[in-house]
């Protein structure tokens, strides 16, 4: 007891990092049940949210109180006393009703990620994804396109997780001496949307498999951007990319192993004219591998849910890009851990 007092340690930082999975799963639990979205209505007493949630009354309170405990809920009066509100963050973020809404990544990080995480042990004895593709299944991408609401809940999910950061890029970036983007893996197409937004001058093209092209129209319609951003289908495997003055990847890298992440690089240098940029949006790991504990994070959560995959740092990547012909390359930090790295040909 002397020794820990006198080095100051203690064991609450085990405690909470350990048991950090009761606070992560009554958030989930929360987003999954709706009960931001509920709560963004208006406030409600604790038995109008058991009805409307469909909650037995057991638990009711204690998991109402955690809520406010960890600043997700606001409360006044006790028990059944009680008014229960969104607190400020989960009111902009979590009602499904606002296009703020960044819950897509809670739902899958509930059905998809919390329980394929509670096989990390066997993932690391044996370098074997634990997803969907686990005992023989279809590869990542096939198995999620599969199955229409997983579809969706992905492509959501990835839009929730980088809006900080696209919008960071389209507004700190210099594209002024562009014309076109192509952003590969484009997803939703919420970067190009981003881009376009913030620089009326730029002409988008948002890459990637054919299963994703109605959800990217979609969205890309309903913000008015159809003559600026086209949908564009195929596969990077296959084809050569769009060309363009810069070329996006958000998230694509850290999918792959390195003799793909290296064929994808050189694809991106043959679709980029003289001049040209390719930016990486990604959790890019710090050279020194001891401060980016998310990045670090995300690239087991790579190994959990890809072949090959790992998340990188910003002098990995510039070894990938010069190796592919780039001339320079340089780090624009995004949102909290992402970043983006950035080559010019
Ligand atoms: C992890 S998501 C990243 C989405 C988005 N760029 C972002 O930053 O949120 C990877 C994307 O790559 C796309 N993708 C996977 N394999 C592909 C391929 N062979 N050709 C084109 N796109 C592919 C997926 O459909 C998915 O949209």
């Amino acid at each position: 007891m002397d020794l820990a007092n006198k080095n100051q340690i203690n064991p609450s930082k085990i405690m909470q990092i350990g048991m950090g999975f009761w606070a992560s799963k009554t958030l989930l639990t929360a987003v999954n049940l709706q009960l931001f979205t509920h709560l963004a209505k208006g406030d409600m007493p604790g038995k109008e949210i058991q009805n409307n949630l469909g909650l037995n009354h057991r638990s009711l309170f204690d998991f109402l109180d955690t809520l406010v405990a960890l600043g997700f809920l606001k409360r006044t009066g006790l028990k059944e006393n009680a008014k229960y509100g969104n607190s400020e963050d989960s009111n902009l973020f979590l009602d499904k009703n606002k296009p703020s809404y960044m819950g897509g990544i809670l739902e899958m990080a509930n059905n998809r990620l919390y329980p394929f995480w509670n096989d990390l042990e066997e993932s690391l004895k044996t370098g074997k994804p634990q997803n969907e593709t686990k005992n023989g299944g279809k590869p990542l991408f096939e198995a999620i396109y599969a199955n229409e609401d997983r579809l969706r809940e992905f492509i959501h999910g990835m839009g929730g997780v980088q809006a900080g950061n696209f919008m960071k890029l389209a507004h700190d970036f210099d594209f002024s001496k562009y014309k076109t983007i192509c952003d590969v893996g484009g997803s939703g197409a919420n970067l190009s949307i981003h881009i376009a937004k913030n620089n009326s001058h730029i002409k988008c093209t948002s890459f990637d498999l054919p299963p994703v092209g109605p959800i990217a129209k979609k969205n890309v319609e309903n913000m008015g951007l159809s003559d600026r951003i086209e949908v564009s289908s195929g596969d990077f495997f296959m084809d050569e990319l769009p060309r363009a003055d810069v070329i996006t990847m958000g998230n694509i890298l850290h999918d792959w192993g390195t003799d793909d992440k290296l064929m994808l690089i050189k694809k991106a240098y043959n679709a980029l004219p003289e001049g040209g940029a390719l930016i990486v949006i990604e959790n890019i790991i710090d050279d020194d591998r001891n401060k980016n504990a998310f990045g670090l994070m995300m690239s087991l959560n790579m190994a959990i849910e890809t072949e090959q995959g790992f998340d990188f740092t910003a002098s990995d990547f510039n070894q990938w890009a010069k190796e592919a012909g780039f001339s320079s390359t340089s780090v624009m930090p995004l949102t909290g851990p992402s970043s983006a790295v950035i080559a010019i040909k």
